[in-house]
């Protein structure tokens, strides 16, 4: 399926979330309620059906439609735009007894019994058909209504299935992806230990009764799955696409969910959607908790190349699955909804509008409490987002410009946390990642995180951590970046396997060896509580001084043509290089042999962004705790200021006089944030 056109656009910021009235069947005088309540909420979208399967469909072939079509039209009189889900998350029970197919099969090959949800499995010819069949039914139905204005497709696709119909799948992906068997038993090098497959029906799923040491094997049973997720998506799609081709369609993302490689889903979304669930208020501080959740605000609009994406779901109060349900503290509610906006989502909804009176969610937050009235902190805190996302209006559908990427791939992650070595624990990619990411966030200059597989050219400066998987034609790509004039920082732990998780031979980083301009000899795994420090050398370009810690990681690297930058100061590899520059056609390559302390990383990127010249948010960097993001449209800015720390904080903003747009105030030069507060300044682009 070739890539669509990104035609999805809002004419208001939405405000809404998940709705499941199905749950209140028996009171309608509750239906009533909650249309009175969500005018005074400011709600103008919901989420509906996820999970209304047995409401739509009780019995097999039975539907029950009077219900929706009731729902729709009232949401349609109340001008609130519905998000209609195709309700595949969780299946009838009829279906589970009719066709026990569909119930998923475990690692450990037992079937599961009826119950839960995102309970089935995706290669099943019977789950597809009647789950095509059921979005046949919704899109011929609803395909015309005023309200709907987009398709939910199931609800948070994940996990895995590894029944008979899986694995003979399975077989058939691997057949298409080696062609012979001589191939993949090269790939995964199964004369290790003996694994040599003679047929292709000998070749299983990994297992904890099985195999669970051929890393190729593991690879590719996680890049099938993906593939097969993405094939039920596709089959899903395919109705609504025929009979409401005007529809587009979202499915609601798990962040940076292991399980599957959303890139590959990007491609056929009309646009992007997450569920964003933060511990605020947890044992760390919620500055480092909002650097993460930017970082996966920034992952999914960088999904579309920069358009906006929805927040599908968030909690207007409480999660009741998290190890501590702390409630949301004044002006966090307000302030985390911005948060997503201010990267680029041009919705704030939530689960749930009213919270379930039984199962497992009923103390889950939700807009309207069992209370059942608006006299609530958190039905306030609902009104206030309300009102913010009114006075920001303008800036729906305006978009973020990064010079900066920051390289999270899902293979890599697999790759890399799937093998053994060189420390079995704390690898840790994504914290890894997130802090290279950090130091641009703290100051104030916008970043996309891509995979290895996206355009470069957009960018000046690329950042890889920890880039042990290099693709094919990866380092020609890199390489064509920094002739170009791109900068692009390397690690430790960089070009060691290949697309098949081979090792590259020849000597580390493999492919990126020319480019680094280092041969990297080995790598010294320290214990939790060995120290090793990097020393700056004197007069060196960056400007860098002094020495900072490293842990956990520390390797022996050789410059070929690289010029050494920093030292190692102690082991027997005192004065060794630790950090190293290659210049490369119009650009540079960094190489930083060691996992820093997170001063170091700021220190660096400090220092490079100067040197790069990247714009930043506002001329005078944000002091700490205070997150400034850009959002333009035609020539007009919108400055998010954002003070996740628990004290004031005065923001130079620069002396041009613009409008607070939550406060309705003009400003300039110092402004002062409460603890979580946070202003939206809209300013002509240029300052
Ligand atoms: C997920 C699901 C929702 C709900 C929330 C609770 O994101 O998609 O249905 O269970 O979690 O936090
Ligand atoms: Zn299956």
């Amino acid at each position: 399926m070739s890539e669509r056109p990104v035609s999805f656009s809002l004419p208001r910021f939405w405000h809404g979330g998940d709705y499941n009235p199905e749950q209140w069947w028996e009171t309608p005088e509750v239906w009533q309620e909650d249309l009175r309540l969500m005018q005074l909420a400011g709600i103008n979208e919901v989420s509906v059906a996820i999970f209304a399967w047995s409401s739509l469909e009780p019995e097999e072939g039975r539907f029950e439609f009077d219900w929706l079509d009731q729902l729709m039209d009232r949401m349609a009189d109340h001008q609130i735009d519905v998000v209609l889900a195709t309700p595949t998350g969780a299946r009838p029970v009829w279906l589970a007894e009719r066709y026990p197919e569909v119930l998923r099969v475990g690692a450990d090959r037992q079937r599961n019994l009826f119950g839960e949800r995102h309970n089935h499995c995706y290669t099943s010819p019977q789950y597809r058909r009647l789950s095509q069949r059921m979005n046949r039914a919704l899109a011929e139905r609803y395909g015309r209504h005023p309200a709907l204005k987009l398709w939910h497709l199931s609800n948070e696709y994940g996990g895995e299935c590894h029944c008979d119909l899986c694995q003979s799948a399975f077989r058939q992906w691997l057949q298409q992806r080696y062609g012979s068997l001589d191939r993949l038993n090269h790939a995964w090098w199964t004369r290790f230990w003996g694994h040599t497959y003679a047929s292709w029906d000998q070749i299983e799923s990994p297992s904890p009764r099985g195999t669970g040491s051929l890393h190729g094997l593991s690879l590719d049973w996680k890049r099938f799955v993906t593939d097969q997720t993405l094939d039920f998506m596709r089959s899903e799609i395919e109705p609504l696409r025929a009979l409401a081709p005007d529809i587009p369609v979202t499915t609601n993302f798990m962040g940076t969910y292991p399980g599957l490689n959303y890139w590959k889903f990007a491609k056929d979304l009309d646009v992007i959607s997450w569920d964003s669930y933060p511990r605020w208020h947890a044992s760390g501080s919620d500055v480092d908790l909002a650097a993460q959740v930017a970082f996966t605000h920034d992952l999914n609009r960088s999904l579309k190349c920069g358009h906006p994406f929805l927040l599908m779901e968030s909690t207007p109060s409480v999660t009741n699955w998290q190890a501590v349900s702390k409630l949301k503290r004044p002006g966090m509610h307000l302030l985390s909804s911005l948060q997503a906006v201010a990267h680029g989502a041009d919705s704030v909804q939530y689960f749930q509008w009213r919270k379930s009176r039984g199962g497992s969610e009923k103390f889950h937050g939700a807009v309207v409490d069992h209370a059942g009235h608006e006299n609530t902190r958190v039905f306030r805190d609902v009104q206030q987002v309300a009102a913010a996302l009114k006075s920001i209006n303008q800036a729906v559908g305006s978009q973020i410009d990064a010079k900066v990427a920051v390289l999270y791939d899902w293979e890599n992650r697999w790759a890399l946390e799937g093998a053994f070595g060189p420390r079995v624990e704390h690898r840790d990619y994504q914290p890894t990642v997130e802090a290279h990411y950090r130091p641009f966030w703290d100051q104030g200059i916008a970043a996309d995180v891509i995979d290895m597989d996206q355009d470069f050219s957009r960018y000046r400066l690329i950042v890889a951590p920890m880039l042990y998987m290099v693709r094919d034609g990866v380092s020609a790509r890199l390489e064509e970046f920094v002739k170009a004039g791109g900068t692009l920082v390397l690690t430790y732990w960089s070009g060691i396997v290949d697309d098949s998780d081979l090792c590259f031979l020849g000597g580390a980083p493999g492919p990126l060896r020319a480019l680094a301009g280092v041969w990297s000899e080995e790598i010294d795994a320290l214990n939790d509580d060995d120290v090793n420090h990097l020393v700056l050398e004197s007069e060196n370009p960056l400007g860098l001084s002094g020495s900072y810690a490293c842990h956990l990681f520390c390797e022996r690297i050789h410059p070929e043509t690289a010029t050494v930058l920093a030292h190692f100061a102690s082991d027997f590899y005192a004065g060794e290089p630790a950090l190293t520059v290659n210049d490369v056609g119009r650009g540079h390559v960094y190489y930083v042999a060691a996992r820093t302390e997170p001063s170091f990383l700021n220190d660096f990127y400090r220092m490079l962004s100067h040197h790069l010249g990247l714009p930043t948010a506002l001329a005078k960097a944000p002091p700490p705790g205070v997150s400034v993001e850009v959002r333009h449209k035609e020539g007009v800015e919108w400055v998010f200021v954002m003070n996740f720390s628990e004290q004031i904080r005065t923001v130079d903003i620069g002396s041009t006089t613009c409008e607070d747009l939550l406060s309705a105030q003009t400003v300039s030069g110092n402004l002062r944030l409460d603890p979580y507060g946070v202003a939206v300044l809209q300013r002509t682009k240029g300052r």
